[in-house]
């Protein structure tokens, strides 16, 4: 049987690297811990103490594509990738309140570009905030290392994520705006969640009984 249609089981598909660090100790509350230790194992379907619940480790910008196909029910996945997703297939109950960071775009100065060229992981969030502005810069579409365009001639702007702000520090370089808070959500197939109802919603609360608060700055 599909597993979409046999009730009980849940895959999780969880952001492999930071996001899975931050979530296994999340999981881990509600009695969720997986039988191989994802750190060692290069098993991509791991499963875990509860029979009907296994994880898929995944790359980021992958996770909203298997849960909208309902390869998994569930999913955890930043929300710099859910916005750059953009899909309204997708039920986002639950912000895990884990791998929080800011959207922002830097540059060298604020010096004004007349039309800029803007190095990002994120053309469709970088699109909307400049339409949103009246602007339409120049999108250079990058997989990484995104403080380098600037330094390199590549690019007057970029959109990149920013915690302590040490990588744009060391490269010389300064924010100019922030475009979003960003913290790991709780995506969920929307099918899944009629189909599954009970199993669904019982993952969603006890997350939810989980996620700490956010402490005070
Ligand atoms: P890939 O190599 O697959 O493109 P990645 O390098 O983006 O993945 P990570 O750096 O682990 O993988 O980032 C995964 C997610 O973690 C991001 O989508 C974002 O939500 C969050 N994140 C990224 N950088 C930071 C950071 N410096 N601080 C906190 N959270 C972050
Ligand atoms: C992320 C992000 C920034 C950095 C910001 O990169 O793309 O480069 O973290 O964090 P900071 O403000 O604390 O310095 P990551 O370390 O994930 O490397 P990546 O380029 O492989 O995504």
């Amino acid at each position: 049987m599909n597993r979409l249609h046999d009730g009980k089981t849940l895959t999780l598909a969880v952001s492999k690297g930071r996001i899975l660090d931050e979530a296994l100790p999340l999981l881990a509350r509600i009695g969720v811990r997986p039988l191989q230790d994802p750190a060692r194992s290069r098993k991509l379907i791991l499963d875990t103490s509860r029979p009907e619940l296994r994880l898929v480790i995944i790359r980021a910008q992958d996770v909203p594509t298997y849960v909208e196909h309902g390869a998994a029910e569930a999913g955890i996945a930043g929300r710099d990738v859910l916005m750059e997703y953009e899909s309204g297939e997708l039920y986002e109950p639950l912000d895990l309140g884990i791998a929080r960071c800011r959207l922002v775009v830097a540059g060298r100065d604020h010096a004004p570009a007349a039309r800029p060229r803007v190095a990002t992981k994120y053309p469709n969030v970088t699109r909307a905030y400049y339409a949103a502005r009246g602007e339409q810069p120049e999108i250079i579409k990058l997989y990484g290392s995104m403080e380098l365009a600037p330094l390199a001639g590549l690019a007057d702007r970029i959109v990149d994520l920013v915690d302590t702000g040490r990588t744009l520090r060391e490269n010389g370089l300064v924010e100019i705006a922030t475009i979003a808070d960003i913290s790991a959500r709780l995506i969920v197939n929307k099918a899944a969640m009629k189909v599954k109802h009970a199993a669904v919603r019982r993952l969603i609360a006890q997350l939810r009984g989980a996620v700490r608060p956010r402490a005070r700055d």
